[in-house]
């Protein structure tokens, strides 16, 4: 087979400029393409701008994915160790934020432009701006892709355009509709790692607390998360709420615990006989910041004295920070979600190459799949992961 490149990747970001160092590094000719004016867009957002490129923790448990075995093979190929190295061998400086989550010292700039680095060290011809009108299937088996410049012909097609999140910075459903094109079955998507919103009733105590934060235990049909949780002027986001937003379905409640280390009950109990003066809000203070002492008593309608409380009330109080029920009305959606879940069925795709089964020399990476991983530098972890086995396969 006669071909202009070996290799044609449709996304530089994350995934895709893995692939094309590894495709680079066995000498292939590598042709790394993006409709974007700059690459890596969302590697330079990320993080804060200091891009959480990976996590010390990585596992498959980590992952949501209607095949939760499918990352398996990807993530033992690739680990984040290895990633680490390759991130040392730029003497690009880090630390460990918090539960294995890794971030650059300095900018997220530095990871992209290692990438570009190694891109540029095994000869990928990197172009910006291109849009792809059309790609079909040559008589000898490779792939034609008709860009607004030209028309050029591979051997193996990789597919790293990643999900729907922030269209604002080149989102697009490119890699859905091609594999819709390739017949390929597609897992329903929505926005995951995303702020939840409320009625109006709790936005508005949201928006009188906004820019307070505590550590909180948020459960949804038994999947809990113990993080941070931030109480915004749109409604509740930060660590917790992001996690469990990828595993909450229109309609479900979730249970906060806004104090998961007491238990309110009792420290009520005791209080109203040791202390039956104190105020109820100087009492829940003592465990919570005050604007949220204050929040929860003008919810519950209390200002009185500990004593004056009824066991019922109590309770009640007790389960308004232990246990405090809400139904989400929504989440904020691709404008601001981090991830996308669901994408193109992992059935359709060799776990150990990313290669389509049915369809020889073309290859899915990084977000596009039907792989999504928890916060905390999974989902990077999962692009390079993806983007380096493809690599050895195309
Ligand atoms: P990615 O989205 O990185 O790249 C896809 C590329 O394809 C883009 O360059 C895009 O322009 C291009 N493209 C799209 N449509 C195209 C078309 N039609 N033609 C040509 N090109 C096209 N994860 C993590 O692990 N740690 C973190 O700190 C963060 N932080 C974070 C912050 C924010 C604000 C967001 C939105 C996301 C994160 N993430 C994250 C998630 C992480 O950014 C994401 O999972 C990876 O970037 C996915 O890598 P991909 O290469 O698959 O897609």
């Amino acid at each position: 087979m006669k071909c202009d490149y070996d290799v044609i990747i449709v996304g530089a970001g994350a995934a895709g400029l893995m692939c094309a160092i590894e495709a680079g590094k066995r000498g292939r000719s590598v042709w790394l393409i993006d409709h974007s004016k700059k690459l890596a867009e969302k590697i330079r957002i990320s993080g804060g701008g200091r891009c959480n490129f990976t996590n010390l923790h990585t596992h498959p448990g980590a992952y949501l994915s209607r095949n939760p075995h499918f990352c398996k093979s990807a993530l033992k190929q690739y680990t984040a160790a290895d990633f680490i190295d390759l991130v040392e061998s730029h003497n690009i400086a880090y630390h460990e934020k918090t539960l294995g989550q890794l971030f650059c010292d300095g900018s997220s700039q530095q990871i992209i432009d290692m990438l570009v680095k190694e891109c540029d060290d095994v000869g990928v011809k990197r172009n910006m701006e291109i849009h792809v009108e059309n790609i079909s299937v040559n008589d000898d088996g490779g792939y034609l892709i008709k860009t607004s410049n030209n028309t050029q012909t591979c051997e193996s097609l990789v597919i790293a355009s990643g999900g729907l999140s922030i269209p604002k910075i080149g989102a697009t459903s490119f890699g859905f509709d091609i594999a819709r094109q390739f017949s390929l079955k597609i897992i329903s998507t929505r926005a995951a790692l995303v702020p939840l919103t409320f009625q109006s009733h709790l936005l508005e105590r949201c928006k009188a607390m906004s820019g307070l934060s505590v550590h909180a235990s948020v459960d949804c049909e038994g999947t809990s998360f113990s993080e941070g949780l931030l109480f915004t002027h749109r409604g509740l986001s930060g660590p917790s709420i992001l996690q469990i937003s990828s595993y909450w379905n229109d309609g479900e409640d979730i249970a906060i615990n806004l104090c998961s280390d007491i238990n309110i009950l009792e420290k009520l109990r005791t209080t109203k006989i040791n202390n039956p003066k104190g105020s109820v809000h100087n009492i829940l203070s003592n465990y919570l910041p005050k604007r949220l002492a204050q929040s929860i008593c003008d919810d519950q309608g209390i200002n009185t004295n500990i004593a004056e409380l009824s066991d019922k009330k109590i309770s009640q109080l007790a389960n308004a920070v232990n246990r405090w029920i809400i139904t989400p009305s929504g989440t904020e959606g691709y404008k601001t979600a981090e991830v996308t879940l669901g994408g193109v069925d992992t059935n359709e795709i060799s776990s150990k190459t990313m290669e389509v089964k049915n369809h020889k020399g073309l290859f899915f990476i990084g977000e596009v799949l039907d792989v999504t991983g928890h916060l905390g530098g999974f989902n990077f972890q999962w692009a390079w992961s993806s983007g380096y086995v493809a690599g050895q396969n195309v």
